[in-house]
């Protein structure tokens, strides 16, 4: 390496320039995708510390360092068939520029990401390689290990678009997040803190029947996925009602059936209880959350959506509102007339 030691945090062409100067020859190339969502989610997904562990499920990986913009870490991957272990560094140099570097056999690897935003909610990703190696045969080794570092692009890609496409989805309708740009790494370890803002939407129309007896061990998605969205799990003797969106960084929470009395979320983990547990027991029963209401019958349930809920600012502050528990319906409840309402309409 060269004496005049630069800054900190070279971009690309200043590391591979610096490693030429100590001998070592390059060959490089690009990859890159598309997704409708903004840059800061692409960011966001890169520097996500949580996620890998549970949207990767080909890799393990320990982190040894993690700074606010900056992280090391230790990962097995399995690259054709084998178990690799890799050291790898990775920093940012730019707001939208990443870089990461590691070694692998008599190669060292060194990778750029790049996303900027090409269109309304359209961020193109574009992650360049460089190969430099001292031994003279590179040239015969390096399409073996370029289709390696593809095979395992198309395999990150893949797990980690979703979730970028996921929260661009979101922003469409009218979501934002509380979020601070540039992404700190560190932050993303706090998993518990609500980063999802819902908009003051318009009233959104739900009303679902359902005849017990006909819904018995099933799962049902009632609305979209989103804060107004439910699912409701039929078991032996309680109905337990979900929500569907997660308030931390937006992820669906949508299961194809509830085994216990809580759900995870597949991004990064956290639990979430059920909004209300009704015992099935025969006894008429009412609960009430901030946008939904429930009626039992002993024989049915009925849930719609509140005709007049409580306002609720958009701010952070409220992030997560629609996970927070339902309360049963008191005699001389203020939704009495609404109640009424509801039960008229059960069979
Ligand atoms: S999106 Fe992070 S725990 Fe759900
Ligand atoms: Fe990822």
């Amino acid at each position: 390496m060269s004496n005049d030691q630069p800054n900190t945090t070279p971009d690309l062409n200043n590391l591979v320039s610096r490693l030429q100067r100590s001998g070592y020859k390059f060959s490089s190339f690009e990859l890159s995708c598309e997704d409708p969502c903004d840059p800061i989610d692409v960011e966001w997904n890169y520097k996500d510390m949580v996620h890998v562990s549970f949207v990767h499920s080909h890799m393990s990986r320990e982190f040894t360092f993690i700074g606010e913009n900056s992280y090391t870490t230790l990962d097995l991957q399995r690259v054709l068939g084998l178990d690799i272990p890799q050291s790898t560094s990775f920093y940012t140099t730019e707001d939208n520029a990443l870089i990461a570097h590691t070694s692998l056999f008599l190669f060292i690897v060194i990778v750029e990401v790049r996303f900027e935003s090409v269109g309304e909610l359209l961020t193109r990703t574009t992650t360049r390689y460089s190969l430099g190696s001292k031994t003279p045969l590179i040239r015969l080794l390096s399409p073996i290990l370029r289709f390696a570092l593809k095979r395992n692009w198309r395999r990150f890609t893949a797990d980690d678009r979703p979730l970028r496409q996921r929260r661009g989805l979101l922003r469409s309708k009218g979501f934002q997040f509380d979020e601070t740009r540039p992404v700190n790494i560190r932050e993303t370890l706090n998993i518990s803190k609500n980063h999802v803002i819902a908009p003051k939407s318009e009233q959104q129309e739900i009303s679902n029947h359902f005849k017990i007896s006909e819904f018995a061990g099933k799962t049902v998605h009632i609305g979209d996925s989103d804060h107004f969205g439910l699912q409701v799990c039929f078991k032996d003797n309680q109905i337990l009602i979900f929500p569907r969106l997660c308030p931390h960084m937006g992820s669906s929470l949508d299961q194809d059936s509830c085994d216990g009395h809580a759900i995870p979320c597949p991004w990064h983990g956290r639990k979430f209880k059920a909004l209300c547990s009704i015992k099935t027991d025969g006894q008429s029963k009412t609960f009430i959350g901030p946008l939904h209401i429930c009626v039992y019958d002993g024989a049915a349930i009925h849930i719609t959506t509140l005709s007049d809920p409580a306002p609720i600012s958009d701010s952070a502050a409220n992030s997560g509102y629609w996970t927070e528990p339902w309360r049963p319906a008191a005699q001389n409840d203020t939704d009495a007339d609404e109640l009424t309402g509801i039960a008229q309409q059960i069979d």
